[in-house]
């Protein structure tokens, strides 16, 4: 039996978008293992899909089939810490769960590579894919066929707040309410600020980062999708985080904070309940730099 253990992710990062991910340190676990049948079950009381449209096992089928091979069957035992459909890559946790563990079962036949592509086609976007595999932060490029990319390890200690609401939104969603076309002026708007989030944070010049969240491109159109989201970023500001972003496609809203800031979430949890968000989960989180772990 092999096990698994795979982080979330926290994707485009205000401005970076589809470009940019890191990896977080909350885990879903997989045990996986050859069989003759589809046998899927939930460790956890996370319904999850017990038969062949499960994205784990559909994603290992389609390393098989890259390489030849007919996956018969699959016995996968699901730990699923990550919310769904919140933003925070649950789908490519089960996309890069069901590719790795597959490559192991095959013997290793693809390298990091070829899983980082495929995961991208799978998923459709690399930047909640490849840190999910690779953990630390993660820069790519999807050309359509291959990912160009770069992980990074991140040496800091600075606190991820997630601000997780108890309904969900859809990717599909979050993306067809976005601007088929933007102005030159709005690319260079962002492109300037998704340059400055990663070297800002690469090298500690955190008081760059709010000002390198800001963009054009997706979080204006967003937030009409997230009821009372402008009050969840100014609650944030106000308890001191250096920046705030809608993670992914939302609608988790991500603040991010220094590692001195030590009562952050527990200030973040109290001002929420105040103004009658009590619906939304407060889940501190420092980064994930190793990615898709065997345990
Ligand atoms: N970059 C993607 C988006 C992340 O914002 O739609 C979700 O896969």
């Amino acid at each position: 039996m092999i096990k698994l253990q795979i982080p979330a992710t926290s994707a485009n990062l205000g401005a970076g978008f589809d470009a940019l991910g890191l990896a977080l340190q909350l885990y879903n676990d997989v045990e996986m293992e050859e069989c003759d049948t589809v046998a899927i079950t939930s460790a956890d009381d996370t319904p999850v899909p017990a038969d062949e449209s499960n994205l784990i096992y559909t994603s290992a089928k389609d390393l098989y089939q890259v390489c030849g091979k007919t996956l018969k069957g699959l016995r996968l035992v699901q730990t699923n810490r990550i919310p769904m459909t919140r933003g925070l890559g649950s789908s490519s946790a089960c996309v890069v769960a069901g590719l790795v563990g597959a490559n192991m079962l095959l013997g290793d036949p693809l390298d990091t590579d070829d899983l980082v592509d495929l995961a991208a086609q799978i998923e459709g976007h690399p930047d909640n894919t490849a840190p999910a595999l690779l953990g630390g932060i993660v820069t790519a490029v999807f050309d359509g066929r291959r990912v160009h990319w770069v992980k990074q390890e991140v040496y800091t200690k600075l606190r991820f707040a997630a601000m997780i609401p108890d309904f969900e939104l859809k990717t599909e969603r979050a993306r067809a309410c976005l601007p088929t076309e933007v102005s030159h002026k709005d690319a260079v708007y962002n492109l300037s600020r998704a340059a400055l989030f990663s070297a800002s944070l690469l090298t500690g010049k955190f008081e760059n980062l709010r000002t390198a969240v800001h963009d054009k491109l997706h979080q204006p159109y967003r937030m009409a999708l997230i009821p009372r989201a402008r009050e969840v970023f100014d609650i944030a500001y106000a308890h001191g985080a250096y920046a705030v972003y809608i993670s992914g496609a939302g609608p988790t809203i991500m603040a991010i904070a220094d590692e001195d800031n030590a009562y952050f979430a527990g200030k973040l949890r109290f001002s929420l309940d105040n103004a009658g968000l009590k619906g939304w989960q407060v889940l501190e989180m420092k980064i994930d730099n190793t990615g898709c772990t065997l345990l």
